[in-house]
């Protein structure tokens, strides 16, 4: 027998219903957030969870983002310091994802945070998630909806096309907004930069700096080939070579363009599309024009950087 595909439910609330009642059961969906689309269960279901890593094929030790409704939600599955209180009074609900320790008897599955004594926690800004938090009233697990080590999905399609029959309800609410995965901070160290920039923490925690992957403290997550197309990739490309899909940015232009007016912002939420188009593409390698580094372009060349590994 064939498997069947995804439903692929357009945001409402039959789709929420629906989605509601599958993390009831314990199992999985596919759902919209302002970031990447999101593999989501009821992250207190050590099975529900289980079925996360098994659809994803992800490594177990890497552990998985928590997404509540609000701070009152987030502080009784975490302990929040100082620091912590002001990143999420300045940026929740919304693209930053904070590790803090794990409360004393939280009730998240063990296999959730992977064993570690931290949780990373996000209170998503985006209506569908927050309709099925609301929904389900559980703290929902939910790593991008993509096959591990695949790129991440920004439309329903993508979750789709990475994990199939996988995932039996996907709630579509369109392209994401923002295209990039979220901020993760711990104490003061970005683990993965995104959306929140480092100039924008450095107005609440001074001293913010990036993680060097000097091992001290790092997302399991980030390993060099995370975001990896199937084929080679070229960076900072002013042309294209032969046999080569060119991905533009400003007046670079290409077969496709992160932003034709150079809007970092706009590359962002297409850079994900753009790979999986390259991906797609009869040309046998990608190249992509030079991203300036700064601001939310730091998250962009750090994402290419790990696709051309
Ligand atoms: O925008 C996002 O963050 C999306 C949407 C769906 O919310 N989620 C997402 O999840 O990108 P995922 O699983 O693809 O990435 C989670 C990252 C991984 O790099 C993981 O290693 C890291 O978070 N992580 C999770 N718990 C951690 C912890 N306790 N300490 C350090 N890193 C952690
Ligand atoms: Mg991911």
């Amino acid at each position: 027998m064939a498997a069947p595909n995804p439903r692929i439910l357009p945001y409402g609330t039959v789709a929420i219903a629906a989605a509601a009642a599958e993390i009831a059961r314990g199992g999985i969906v596919g759902i919209a957030t302002e970031t990447v689309y999101g593999l989501a269960a009821d992250a207190t279901d050590a099975q529900a969870v289980a079925r996360i890593y098994a659809a994803k094929g992800r490594p177990s030790f890497n552990p998985l983002i928590v997404h509540v409704a609000d701070l009152a939600a987030a502080e009784s599955i975490a302990l929040f310091d100082d620091d912590a209180r002001a990143l999420a009074a300045a940026f929740w609900p919304g693209a930053l994802t904070l590790v803090l320790p794990l409360s004393p008897g939280a009730p998240i599955a063990a296999l959730v945070v992977a064993g570690l004594s931290t949780v990373a926690i996000r209170v998503p800004a985006h209506r569908a998630m927050q309709a099925l938090l609301a929904a389900t009233g559980k703290p929902l697990a939910a790593p991008s909806a993509n096959a591990s080590g695949g790129i991440s999905p920004t439309c329903a399609e993508h979750v789709a096309a990475s994990l199939g029959a996988a995932v039996p309800i996907i709630v579509d609410d369109g392209a994401t907004q923002r295209g990039l995965e979220s901020t993760i901070v711990a104490g003061r160290t970005i683990l993965r930069p995104g959306p929140i920039t480092a100039d924008l923490l450095a107005q609440f925690i001074p001293g913010v700096r990036a993680s060097h992957g000097d091992g001290a403290i790092t997302a399991p997550g980030q390993l060099a080939s995370h975001y990896a197309p199937a084929k080679p990739l070229r960076l900072d490309a002013i042309d294209a070579r032969p046999d080569e899909w060119l991905i533009g940015f400003g007046a670079i232009g290409g077969d496709d363009t992160l932003s034709a007016t150079g809007d970092p912002i706009e590359a962002a939420a297409n850079l994900f599309a753009a790979l999986h188009r390259a991906d797609a593409s009869p040309r046998g390698s990608i190249a992509v024009a030079p991203i300036p580094d700064t601001g939310i372009g730091t998250a962009i060349n750090d994402r290419l950087k790990r696709a051309a590994h």
